[in-house]
């Protein structure tokens, strides 16, 4: 530094810690001014009517498929998150909130349609959600008994067909969505698939069981390689849940 710049710096260094003096205090006949204020902190979501089911197994009990990391995130978080904004759209709703989640789905339309929207994903996705739960947790293989004569019959005529097109349906769907087997009533079964957090409910079918294909699920492990995750899924399904799920459909019991 020069002489003529370090005198120059020297004799405004003062007038700086004036000016800076001025502004903290305020200058004569102004306010000093005040700090902002604190934001409000958001409200708490209501904890209920609707609320995130405890996971059947360990956290690490879908290796074969699924990282434990990714299974608590998605379930603490994803999962959770989709439930705050379900029952955040219903705190003001005394009659919708008595409804069970499926009837709540398959009449969305009679939804005020202020809250349709966030009822229709949040809702959507806690049924999604807390399907894929129950379904996994188990050590793949092919199901038995009246299941697999169902999906033989309407699915392809044996297993690996099945899994070729429930692949393929689960590989087709662009951005974020879900694969889903429904379910009728007769036990007629069909692949399906859905966008974002849309369930078949919302179009009166049941759901026997689906896939997450929303990166979420997947992208700590596999990243971009979603066809890797679409084949693995069936190392983890739990068939002897998904033979209840079925039983349960063909018996009018199956809700979400
Ligand atoms: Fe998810």
């Amino acid at each position: 530094m020069s002489f003529i710049s370090r005198r120059a710096a020297l004799l405004a260094a003062p007038a700086l810690l004036l000016s800076a003096r001025a502004f903290a205090q305020g200058s004569p006949g102004q306010p000093a001014p005040t700090a902002p204020a604190a934001a409000p902190a958001p409200a708490a979501p209501p904890t209920g009517p609707h609320s995130v089911p405890a996971l059947p197994y360990a956290l690490d009990a879908n290796e074969a498929a699924i990282d434990a990391r990714t299974m608590e995130l998605h379930h603490r978080f994803h999962h959770t998150a989709l439930v705050n904004t379900l029952n955040t759209a219903l705190r003001d709703q005394a009659e919708l909130s008595r409804l069970p989640l499926d009837e709540l789905l398959m009449n969305l339309s009679r939804v005020p349609e202020n809250i349709r929207t966030p009822i229709r994903n949040g809702g959507g996705g806690h049924a999604n959600h807390a399907m894929f739960w129950e379904i996994l947790g188990g050590r793949g293989g092919e199901p038995a008994g009246p299941l697999m004569a169902a999906i033989n019959r309407d699915l392809g005529g044996n297993f690996g067909e099945f899994r070729n097109r429930f692949n393929a349906a689960s590989m087709g769907i662009f951005g974020s969505g879900w694969a889903f087997v429904t379910v009728a009533p007769s036990g007629q079964l069909a692949i399906t698939t859905r966008p974002n957090q849309d369930n078949p409910l919302m179009q009166g079918e049941r759901v026997l069981f689906g896939n997450d294909l929303w990166e979420h699920a997947y992208y700590l492990r596999y990243q971009n390689r979603r066809a890797e995750y679409v084949n693995n899924i069936w190392n983890v399904l739990n068939w002897e849940k998904i033979a209840e799920r079925y039983t349960m459909a063909t018996e009018g019991r199956l809700r979400v």
